[in-house]
């Protein structure tokens, strides 16, 4: 087994002479035979202008390359795709598999025997997690961490929760042009991530709990002193673990890691994007995530961190009160405390070493939870044959159990032309229905299902209605708001034979979301449409990337990972 730089040879036909040519050209940076004699340890750079969430990624690189180097390792920096949020056309889930591609393939092609990947912005962890178990080789994730908060008027507030709760105030007439252009200033007021628990937290979480970033690293704000000297201890293990050869990813991300990270999910009240991405990391090891299972979890496991968008803090909050390690003491035998870290040390161990911060009330005991059940439950019905999800602890508890008259819109275009129509036929009791937002869709799959309330009714101050859609949302969001319907509309799915005015029943309790027309008239309804094909799909592309991901996408319940990337795929819809 060749290693160091002796790693992945270019292809010459003469393994000696492409080592001479590849030292030949590194020596150009001024590195010498010692420091090239040995491990190396790839460092993933995910900055960019265009993502102010990775604005501290070079100071992080920096502290990295000190642990790796004390540690007797030769750190090497190399560039990846990074995505942020807001800068990403059309949806940047729809590039996530892109990053993950390039993320896994630049690992593989260049001598390392080691990565640190430092992600954090949404879907940037995500793709890390799904590169590094495909690509094998032994992985210590380093999140960006999470921005401070801001202040506004006396108030605490927190990208992005509060950009849409206040933009709601702003469409209903009660914050004018002037303030909410002030509050635009102080809503992200930090490098860092969302500070709320919304997808980026979810899986900073995740990968802490699944042991493939170092123990408190999920929450350390981003522009404190502790976040560097994290970045140097992850440096200083990803060297250690250079020298041992693991663990690898795949001995990491196990049944009991994802089973864990499910648990985590439902505590922490994370986001529904969470789900998906899940999904996508578990089948890259040839995992499946039980839709079944997770909700059965989400019954036993309370939510227990009173964090944004679930309760009331932010998740600097969350880490002075003891973050995941205490977080893992109130949840104590739901988790499988065996596994390991790559530290080292098992969940166990962690657990035992966790902060116990006096009068804290940021992390429940079980006995005094936010929200008695699990944040999330996967619904069925004739809708949904293959689930939905609901992040019920964000949700109106009125409309839990509700029947309503289907208003519906047949794009994410669509529904933006109309919305705000006054002669749009819609009341407040009304369940607004958007499709072809799915992974095929839209395409990717874009955070559309938060449907706005339409204006005429949020100016008479409403707040909350039951919206369903084959769409995700953001993290940050909340309200009664039914997700990822599969199948998608535009891949069969029956959101596609909805008309406005049929009834739909949603029931939380019991976990169902039902189309109240009958059978027949559904299928009369079918061969009406012809096979699969919706109105409102985008067109199929012919070219690039897009016709790729148009070809290859699995459905949200298998995690929107391409068909030809997961081991052992069907690749059927
Ligand atoms: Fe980057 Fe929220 S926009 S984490």
């Amino acid at each position: 087994m060749t290693s160091g730089m002796r790693k992945g040879l270019t292809s010459y036909g003469d393994a000696e002479f492409s080592l001479f040519l590849r030292k030949a050209f590194i020596k150009a940076m001024g590195l010498s035979d010692d420091a090239l004699s040995r491990p190396v340890v790839g460092i993933a750079n995910t900055f960019s202008d265009y993502n102010a969430c990775h604005g501290n990624v070079p100071k992080l690189v920096e502290a990295i390359k000190r642990g790796v180097l004390l540690a007797g390792a030769l750190p090497m920096e190399f560039p990846t795709i990074s995505i942020h949020e807001s800068f990403a056309h059309p949806t940047s889930m729809f590039l996530r598999n892109l990053m993950a591609m390039d993320t896994e393939e630049m690992i593989r092609a260049q001598p390392m025997d080691a990565v640190v990947l430092v992600g954090g912005c949404d879907k940037t962890i995500p793709a890390q997690m799904m590169a590094c178990a495909s690509a094998g080789v032994p992985t210590v994730i380093v999140p960006v961490g999470p921005m401070l908060v801001g202040h506004y008027q006396g108030e605490q507030l927190g990208a992005c929760t509060d950009c849409r709760r206040l933009w709601g105030e702003h469409r209903g007439g009660r914050i004018d042009a002037q303030e909410i252009e002030r509050i635009n200033e102080r809503l992200a007021p930090t490098p860092g991530t969302c500070m709320v628990m919304g997808t980026a937290s979810t899986m900073a979480c995740i990968v802490e709990i699944m042991g493939l970033a170092l123990p408190r690293s999920a929450t350390i704000p981003a522009t404190h002193a502790d976040r560097l000297r994290s970045a140097e201890a992850s440096g200083q293990f990803a060297a250690a673990m250079a020298v041992n050869g693991g663990p690898k990813p795949s001995q990491l991300m196990t049944k009991a890691s994802f089973r864990n990270a499910m648990v985590v999910l439902q505590a922490i009240g994370g986001s529904t994007n969470g789900l998906v991405h899940l999904a996508a990391a578990a089948g890259r090891v040839g995992l499946k995530i039980d839709l079944r299972e997770f909700d059965q979890l989400g019954r036993e496991v309370p939510v227990l961190v009173d964090l944004k968008p679930s309760g009331r803090h932010y998740m600097e909050h969350f880490h002075w009160a003891g973050g995941v390690p205490r977080l893992m003491r109130e949840l104590g035998g739901l988790l499988e405390l065996d596994a390991p870290t790559v530290t080292g040390a098992t969940l166990r161990e962690v657990m035992e070493a966790a902060e116990d911060v006096a009068g804290q009330d940021v992390i429940r005991p079980r006995s005094q939870p936010i929200y008695p059940s699990g944040s999330m439950a996967v619904l069925y019905g004739n809708l949904a044959p293959r689930g939905a999800v609901i992040k019920q602890s964000a949700a109106s508890a009125s409309l839990m159990t509700h029947t309503g008259r289907a208003v519906v819109f047949d794009s994410v275009e669509d529904m933006a032309l109309r919305i705000d129509d006054p002669a749009l036929d819609v009341n407040a009791g009304d369940v607004l229905v958007l499709r072809n937002a799915g992974p095929v869709g839209a395409p990717g799959m874009p955070e559309a299902g938060y449907l706005p309330i339409p204006r005429k009714l949020a100016v008479q101050g409403v707040k909350d209605m039951v919206r369903i859609s084959d769409a995700r949302m953001s993290g940050t969001a909340f309200g009664t708001v039914v997700l990822h319907i599969t199948p998608e509309a535009a891949a069969g799915g029956p959101l596609a034979l909805v008309r406005s005015g049929d009834l739909i029943t949603l029931d939380v309790p019991a976990r169902r979301i039902e189309l109240l027309v009958d059978e027949a008239a559904l299928q009369a309804r079918r061969a009406a449409l012809g096979a699969g094909a919706t109105a409102g799909a985008a067109p199929a592309p012919d070219r690039g990337y897009a016709a790729l991901f148009h070809r290859s996408v699995l459905q949200a319940d298998e995690g929107c990972d391409f068909d030809f990337l997961v081991p052992g795929c069907d690749a059927s819809p």
